[in-house]
């Protein structure tokens, strides 16, 4: 095998790429803190925090950010461990932003779904979730703060099968929780990991007994304990759900670890485990078939963009998730919307420490490219041969609202500036076709999304402008034909809408005007999101406005 390849195929199959689903407040930041300072990607315990705290500081539209305290932008963490490049892609805490979340999701190989363990499964953990199901994508649970007292482990395995549908297979086992909490069981080994109270740190390892020594085990923790969890242990073996390796890659079935991020207990073992497990860069579909992430082609699509991450710029970064091959500035690609080629630019980001050097990224890595306004979410970038990767799918929005301005010389501007920040996924863009001269309507699945999109085209298009909210609260996409709809709309008198693709949408008022819908049309499909749609009736963004 020539050098070139062999380093493509060694320097790829070291690359994990996930991200992190989680409700607000289960203990993200603290559990990707610890991972970075695993990989010795920072070195103080606090720097998450203190990072995105003086990024918010150097970008004005995260101004909004700020004020608001939340946090809108995803981003991508580099670390190694062992042998493994770590790709972590950081996802936004406030649900308003999930739509961003579900973007990010599109570019990870696999997810971990953190757990509070007292709290069980919560709101945003369930869409997340269905996303991950979507995209069959390992998924792998980790149930945090152990250390305080948390639900049964049954109730919490139960809960997660009953509400998310997929089937749990405990790694671990833990033995109580809260301040009785004395570590866990690992299944395959059948070795306590000895839970040394908040003076454990990352550096020491748990201490490490067999199930075996019942006399130490004894020595240490509370026979009644120690006891039910043995019968517990005992009944996950013989009556828990057998582990299937195919089953976990489809993510039917997720591996479930217990474990106290802040308290840094189970977090190593957690790391190497889930390393050993989640698989490298996986093929991706596309127009041409599966594309092979070994294929010594370049290929890539833009799953995020941001705006002003330098306020004295006006720059927008284009996050790109590379497929396959090799990513190196010069390269001349295939940009398969704009139907010309291009020059891959030198990365604005490298995510990757080792990456400064050699300035070559593989397949499963992140590069931010520097973007002229030539990208949209779910671009396709490819090397000799053209071909599209499946689009990045969208979710029912549950906010719509209409943009007005004053002034009208100031529309131009604010369709520019629509256009613009629906591309960057902003927020989404419909129209209405029965109405052909009226304005475009805009859709959020949180309505904090608008009103970054308000402050944004104040700030960066200077137009200021406000917004009619419109009483809609639920939007269904559909497949089938103009002459179906135009019945199903007849019948029924429901709006119809086009996504930015040309897909059919139907808007309804109430949970009320689904079920009539349902019952007068029982034969029209209705989606919640376009990820089946896509492609179906591609036309490019700009022709949007000509209708
Ligand atoms: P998030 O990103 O998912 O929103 O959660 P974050 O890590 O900020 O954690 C939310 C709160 O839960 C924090 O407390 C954090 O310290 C705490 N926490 C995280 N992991 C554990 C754990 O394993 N055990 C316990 N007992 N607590 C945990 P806070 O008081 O809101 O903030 P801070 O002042 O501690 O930073």
């Amino acid at each position: 095998m020539p050098a070139d390849l062999r380093e493509l195929e060694e320097q790829t199959r070291r690359r994990r790429t996930f991200a992190i689903i989680s409700h607000p407040d289960a203990g993200k930041t603290t559990l990707t803190e610890k991972l970075l300072l695993l990989g010795g990607a920072i070195r103080l315990a606090g720097s998450v925090k203190a990072k995105k705290s003086k990024k918010f500081a150097t970008s004005d539209w995260m101004e909004l950010e700020k004020q608001r305290g939340i946090s809108v932008s995803t981003s991508v963490m580099n670390f190694e461990y062992r042998n493994y490049v770590c790709n972590l892609l950081d996802t936004p805490g406030h649900q308003d932003f999930s739509e961003d979340t579900y973007r990010t999701l599109a570019a990870a190989d696999a997810a971990i779904m953190l757990i509070d363990g007292a709290k069980g499964v919560e709101p945003q953990t369930i869409k997340l979730f269905e996303v991950c199901k979507i995209r069959q994508i390992p998924i792998f649970t980790f149930v945090n703060k152990m250390d305080r007292d948390a639900r049964d482990p049954f109730d919490l395995m139960d809960e997660i099968e009953q509400v998310l549908g997929i089937q749990t297979y405990p790694m671990t086992w833990p033995i109580s929780s809260g301040e009785r909490f004395k570590g866990v069981i690992e299944r395959k080994s059948r070795l306590v990991h000895f839970f040394q109270g908040r003076n454990t740190t990352l550096e020491t390892p748990a201490q490490l007994i067999p199930l075996s020594d019942t006399e130490q085990l004894n020595s240490l923790i509370p026979q009644s304990d120690l006891e039910s969890t043995l019968e517990g242990l005992e009944m996950v073996d013989t009556a828990g759900n057998e582990f299937s390796e195919e089953a976990f890659l489809r993510g039917q079935i997720s591996p479930v670890f217990f474990g106290s991020a802040m308290t840094n207990f189970g977090v190593r073992a957690f790391l190497e485990s889930f390393l050993e497990m989640c698989p490298g860069p996986s093929a991706k579909g596309s127009s041409v078939g599966p594309v092979d992430p070994l294929s010594s082609n370049f290929s890539g699509f833009v799953f995020k963009i941001q705006a002003n991450m330098d306020p004295k710029h006006r720059d927008r970064i284009a996050f790109l998730r590379i497929v396959s091959g090799v990513y190196e500035a010069g390269l001349m690609v295939n940009h398969s919307r704009l139907g010309r080629e291009i020059k891959l630019t030198q990365p604005q980001q490298f995510f990757a420490q080792e990456r400064t050097a050699s300035e070559r990224a593989y397949a499963g890595d992140i590069v931010g490219i520097y973007d002229p306004g030539i990208f949209a979410i779910g671009d396709s970038l490819t090397e000799q041969q053209k071909f599209e990767f499946e689009g990045i799918p969208q979710f029912a929005p549950e906010n719509f609202g209409v943009v007005r301005t004053n002034s009208a010389l100031k529309r131009k501007q604010l369709l520019k500036g629509l256009l613009q920040l629906c591309q960057e996924g902003t927020v989404q863009m419909f129209v209405d076709e029965s109405r052909a001269a009226s304005d475009p309507i805009l859709a959020a699945v949180g309505v904090l999304q608008f009103d970054v999109l308000l402050f944004r085209l104040r700030n960066e298009y200077n137009v200021d402008c406000s917004l009619d909210i419109l009483p809609y609260k639920h939007a269904r996409w559909t497949n089938i034909s103009d002459t179906e709809i135009a019945e199903a709309k007849a019948k029924t008198d429901a709006t119809v809408v086009r996504d930015m693709q040309g897909n059919a949408l139907f808007l309804f008022r109430n949970d009320f005007n689904i079920t009539y819908f349902q019952e007068t049309c029982p034969k029209v499909p209705l989606f919640r999101s376009n990820a089946k749609l896509q492609g179906n009736m591609m036309r490019s963004a700009s022709s949007f406005f000509d209708e």
